[in-house]
């Protein structure tokens, strides 16, 4: 008697589960995915077998189920109710697992993607605007009042650097950034980036210098994508080095790559961060005001670019007198 209850009872909870799970997969789209289905199946087994085993109860009702033979019913209840169940529970759990963990991660990205963008648009206007104040293009102000406005020019463009970072990041992750590839002078591009950045190099009185041994050539890339490399170890070069000191960078040739390296006399990176450094918001130390103001993403951001304009990133590193960054990319 107790049998029938205890039976009847677990067959009730699994049949509630397989309700619960169905609609849970009907609700949130799962259900034509594979993995779901495969937990479905297999967890509808499961509540196959348990009923069978409700049946053993009354020898009466065997012929319902099997003639009569229960040999074949004990293989269809253990066997195929709830081994096959329990294989097909598995299979689904392989499944699904990876591409639900999948689906969260790109939920998240949208929702960091949707979220900087909508920040640009105001921020943008909020920048202009304090920048056109702070300009005293519309009368003079008050020193104190300068003042203030400056902190809050300096924030909102740290703030809209920041945006613009987190944006690039997640268009590299999920694959959508575009690169225009074309064949370019290395020197000519090289020039560019210290011209562009000497502003900086001056902020930390440090002195880019491009090697007279550097060799000449093409490589395969997109202008602007580059730009963005060497601004990131041209200004990390400046941020991590001494005042007076040079940087030097210098082209030489790999196999089928040229490479750039960035060579700084700085105080190098401690052995504990170097498998950090090229990860996301990672920074050796923050609160130093020297370093301050970048937002960690550069070198994430910097070798994800290289490696998809078909070339890769490194550094070698000495504590207490320097770092070379260098990247290679494709020769044409
Ligand atoms: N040339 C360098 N010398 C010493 N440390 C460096 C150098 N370049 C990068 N780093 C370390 O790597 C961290 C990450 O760099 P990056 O991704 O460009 O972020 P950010 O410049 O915004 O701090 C830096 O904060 C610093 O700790
Ligand atoms: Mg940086």
């Amino acid at each position: 008697m107790w049998d029938i209850v205890l039976e009847s009872i677990r067959a009730g909870i699994i049949a509630l589960m397989l309700f619960y799970i169905w609609q849970i997969g009907k609700e949130r789209g799962l259900n034509m995915q594979k993995g779901w289905r495969f937990i479905i199946y297999g967890w509808s087994f499961i509540l196959f077998g348990s009923v069978l085993d409700i049946t053993d109860n009354f020898e009466s009702l065997n012929w319902l189920i099997v003639v009569g033979d229960t040999e074949t019913e004990a293989f269809l209840e253990k066997f195929v109710g709830l081994l096959v169940g329990y294989v097909l529970l598995f299979i689904g759990f392989l499944f699904w697992l990876p591409a639900g963990a999948r689906k969260i991660e790109s939920i998240k990205r949208e929702f960091v993607s949707t979220a900087s963008h909508e920040l640009r648009t105001p921020l943008t206007a909020i920048y202009g605007s304090i920048k056109l104040v702070a300009s005293g293009k519309l009368g003079e102000m008050p020193s104190k009042a300068k003042e203030t406005l400056d902190i809050a020019l300096r924030n909102s463009e740290r703030l809209t650097l920041l945006v613009n970072d987190i944006l690039d990041i997640e268009k590299l992750e999920s694959g959508k950034m575009e690169f225009d590839l074309k064949p370019q002078k290395i020197i000519k591009l090289l020039n560019e980036a210290i011209e562009a950045n000497s502003y900086y190099g001056e902020k930390y009185k440090v002195h880019y210098i491009l090697s007279q041994d550097s060799v000449s050539g093409m490589i395969n890339v997109d202008a602007n994508r580059f730009m963005q490399i060497m601004n990131n170890l041209l200004s990390n070069a400046a941020k991590f080095s001494p005042e007076n000191s040079t940087v030097e960078i210098k082209v030489t040739r790999q196999k089928e790559h040229l490479r750039v390296t960035v060579k700084d006399k700085g105080m190098g990176i401690e052995e504990e961060f170097h498998p950090l450094i090229f990860e996301k918001f990672s920074q050796a130390d923050s609160t130093d005001s020297r370093h301050s103001g970048g937002t960690g993403l550069g070198l994430a951001i910097s070798k994800q670019l290289v490696e998809q304009m078909g070339g890769k990133i490194g550094f070698t590193t000495t504590v207490g007198s320097g770092t070379y960054f260098y990247f290679d990319l494709p020769e044409v």
